[in-house]
């Protein structure tokens, strides 16, 4: 996909998702976002930018951190997940800032002393390039700390609804794992190799393991058939195949998710990597 495609398809009926469901998949990232706040560590008086920063979680929350002489720039492509970024900030009375740009050739402002990004970076047609201009845009020895998927393989959250419907659905042409999409970025030696090449300095990928809860609520079960007919892989190839063969994924996936209730809770195993670098 090219930036214009992810363009379109960040502003298509997802971008619609992703602000309806921006509790959920908050809930859903908690742990990932404590780890990833701990590791870029916003100080007081930081200029930070949020790089595909969506529904603003980690813009608002280090919009906090860094205090009257900070700042907290978040860019995105998508119309709907700004505007509710922007709703959230005005409910916070936070001056957090969030703007339409593209953050591959994003060239308006450039002094950060910390860039970040949760999950927003792996959808850049040429990420050497993306990360050159966002290497461009940091001050000097300024901090660079985002989240990126582990393989597939290593993400049930992703790869179990599609096991789980795999015969009741057309068969999905192979795809290039390095093509842009959340898991582009899986393998921790390309990462560093692009970093690198862009100019980044002292690379640092980290593990981090965490259960991504996608049910809670009276009925956890049915809420995680909801999330998982809404996000990640099996969503759309759902949809797509038509009400019959929505009705039978729903008792597969909840019968599936039974296995994975504890405490109140649909809980699936989820691998991250954490990557931090200096401009
Ligand atoms: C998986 S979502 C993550 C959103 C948010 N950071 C979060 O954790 O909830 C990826 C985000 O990256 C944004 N994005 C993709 N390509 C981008 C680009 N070139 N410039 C800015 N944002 C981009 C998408 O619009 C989307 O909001």
């Amino acid at each position: 996909m090219s930036n214009a495609d992810q363009i379109e398809y960040w502003n298509s009926k997802v971008g619609d998702t992703w602000a309806r469901m921006q509790d959920r998949l908050d809930l859903s990232f908690t742990p990932l976002t404590e780890a990833l706040l701990a590791i870029a560590a916003p100080q007081p008086g930081d200029q930070v930018l949020d790089v595909g920063c969506g529904t603003g979680e980690i813009s608002l929350v280090i919009d906090a951190a860094v205090g009257e002489a900070g700042s907290v720039l978040g860019l995105d492509i998508s119309e709907q997940m700004l505007a509710r970024a922007r709703e959230r900030a005005d409910e916070l009375l936070s001056e957090a800032e969030f703007r339409n740009a593209d953050a591959a050739t994003f060239a308006d402002e450039g002094d950060f002393d910390l860039i970040v990004s949760r999950f927003g970076v792996m959808f850049f047609d040429d990420p050497q390039a993306a990360f050159a201009n966002l290497h461009a845009r940091a001050a000097s020895g300024g901090r660079l700390a985002f989240a990126c998927w582990q393989p597939a393989a290593v993400n049930p959250w992703a790869t179990l609804p599609m096991t789980v419907l795999a015969d009741l659905l057309p068969e999905m042409p192979a795809s290039d794992p390095l093509a842009p999409g959340p898991f582009a970025f899986a393998d921790p030696e390309r990462v560093g190799a692009i970093l690198g090449q862009a100019g980044w300095q002292d690379v640092a990928v980290h593990a981090l393991p965490f259960a991504m809860v996608t049910g809670t609520g009276d009925d956890p079960i049915a809420s995680a058939v909801h999330f998982s007919l809404r996000i990640g892989p099996a969503a759309r190839a759902v949809r797509d195949a038509g009400p019959a063969v929505e009705a039978e994924a729903r008792q597969r996936l909840a019968a599936a998710f039974a296995d994975h209730l504890t405490d109140g809770a649909v809980a699936l195993p989820a691998n991250a990597w954490l990557v931090t670098a200096r401009a």
